[in-house]
Parts: structure tokens; sequence; C-alpha cells
């Protein structure tokens, strides 16, 4: 898939977009994009369609294990969703705009929310393994923009905004829905980097120094693009490991993918509350 030039970029949104509604006929609200940390979600969603990404034209397909490729079209506590379960992350030798093309097929498609879910080393001392953070700002550490290249006139702004990439007001929405349901979440920043590795503990000092509370490697492209299509965004961490000096130790993906675990049940309770109040 070349994404080099813009009116082919569009016409392939346009390909993907028209073969999905050959799909399915319904028209979602929100979408939902689906890290390590949220799979569960699945189970809470009466499925109306499942596709393969790998059937739908020019969507790029997961090489990530853990990661199932499927768009999925749905209820989720009664709100209509579209769900990626499985996304892309530049370690994986995506570029932004092949990572960034399902967002912009959900807008493209109606969808008026984004739901974002992610896993992420915590940076914050405070934080626990299997901790839930709501992100309610970011730092970009890619090396690329999903934005760079001549700008898509249709889908929003050269220079969008991004003073409130998170909405503030679903942040206090979701902290108030854990709180009563006892859930402990945390608000904070999110840096995005491009992995694969995991940091070096100086590393982990920068970044905790430059303002971050969380680092991780996906969801800052995703946002970008769905900011500069005036799309609202809600995020969420799952805290899988600690970065804070005398926490942090060796660590595996199937460590990482244990802590997700303990975090989802409460990411899920979130979500599936949230999605109705937003
Ligand atoms: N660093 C970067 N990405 C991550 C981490 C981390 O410590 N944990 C989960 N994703």
């Amino acid at each position: 898939m070349k994404k080099g030039n813009s009116v082919e970029y569009i016409e392939q949104i346009n390909q993907a977009v028209n073969f999905i509604q050959g799909e399915f006929s319904g028209q979602s609200k929100v979408g939902v994009i689906l890290g390590t940390g949220l799979g569960q979600l699945i189970d809470h969603i009466e499925v109306e369609k499942s596709i393969s990404y790998a059937d739908i034209p020019h969507f790029p397909i997961s090489t990530v294990e853990t990661h199932a490729g499927q768009l999925i079209f749905g209820k989720l506590s009664g709100v209509s969703v579209i769900v990626m379960k499985g996304r892309f992350h530049y370690y994986e030798g995506y570029n932004m705009k092949e990572i960034t093309f399902p967002v912009r097929v959900m807008k493209k498609m109606g969808v008026e929310k984004l739901i974002v879910s992610n896993a992420a080393g915590g940076l914050d001392p405070d934080f626990a393994v299997g901790d839930v953070m709501v992100i309610n700002d970011h730092i970009d550490l890619f090396p690329e923009n999903p934005l760079r290249g001549k700008n898509l006139d249709d889908f929003g702004l050269r220079f969008p905004d991004m003073s409130e990439p998170y909405h503030l007001k679903w942040v206090e929405e979701a902290l108030r829905i854990a709180k009563e349901k006892g859930i402990n979440a945390h608000q904070g920043i999110y840096v995005g980097v491009q992995g694969p590795n995991l940091e070096t503990r100086a590393e982990y000092k920068y970044l905790r120094t430059i303002g971050a509370d969380a680092v991780g490697m996906s969801t800052v492209p995703e946002v970008i693009v769905a900011r500069q299509m005036d799309l609202p965004v809600f995020a969420m961490s799952a805290i899988t490991d600690l970065c804070s000096p005398g926490k942090i130790k060796k660590i595996s993906i199937q460590e990482v993918i244990a802590a997700a675990a303990i975090a989802e049940p409460k990411m899920t309770a979130i979500v599936q509350e949230l999605v109705q109040k937003i």
C-alpha cells in the first residue's frame, strides 16, 4: 500500500468505506481502538457484523499476535460502535499514513467520537501495576508525524489545534465513573515513543523529567489524526510496568500482557458506562 499521493490516499479511504458500507449498512456513533488492555470489551458488545482487516481494501494487517485484526460493528451499552480489534504500531514497520488510515475511514463512516486504549509503562512513582490512567494530554516523541505531506483539506486543517487533544469533560466523567465504581484511576500525560525496545533507565528518567506520567508505543498518531478531523477523543492506559527510579526491573511482553489483564476489567467497566454519557 503506497500512501505517497494524497489523491490516491483519499481514493483508498473511499474504497475502504464503500466496501465496509456494502457489508454493513448501520450507522456507528463511536469508534473504539482496542489496544492491549481493552480486548475484553468485545465480550460486552452485541456484535452485528465483524469484518476481517484482510478483506477491507487498503487496510493494513496487524503483525502482532496479541492484536487480531477485526473491524467489529455492534452495540456497546446500547450505543452503536465500530471497534478496531487490533491496531497498527509504528514499530511494526507501518508508516504513519497506514497507522492512521482506519481512523480516517471511521470518520468518513460518520463516527462522532473516538475512544482509544493502550498499555503503558508508569513513570509516575505513585502508579502500581494494573492501574488505569486516563490520558489528559500527550507528548509526541514519534519520529514522524501522520499529517506530514500535502494536507488532506477534505478532512481538516493544515495546522490543527492541539490545546485539548483529549476531551477534558470526558476525562472528568471517566474519573467520576471510576470513583463511583471503587476503581482507583489516575489521570496524566502519555508520551508516545516508537519502540519496540523498552526504555533504558536514563530514558525513563528523561521522559519523567519532560513531564510524562506514562510511556507507550501507540495512540499519539491516531489522536493527532482524529483531532485534525475534529473528532473528540477519550483515551486510557493500562499501566503494565513501573518505570520510576528504584522500581524498574526486567520485563517481558508476557508480563506486560498479564499486567494489562489486571487493568482490563477496570477499563472495560469505565468505557461501558462512559460510552452512554458522552
Ligand atoms: N515503555 C514503552 N512502552 C510500553 C511500556 C514501557 O515501559 N510498557 C508498556 N508499553
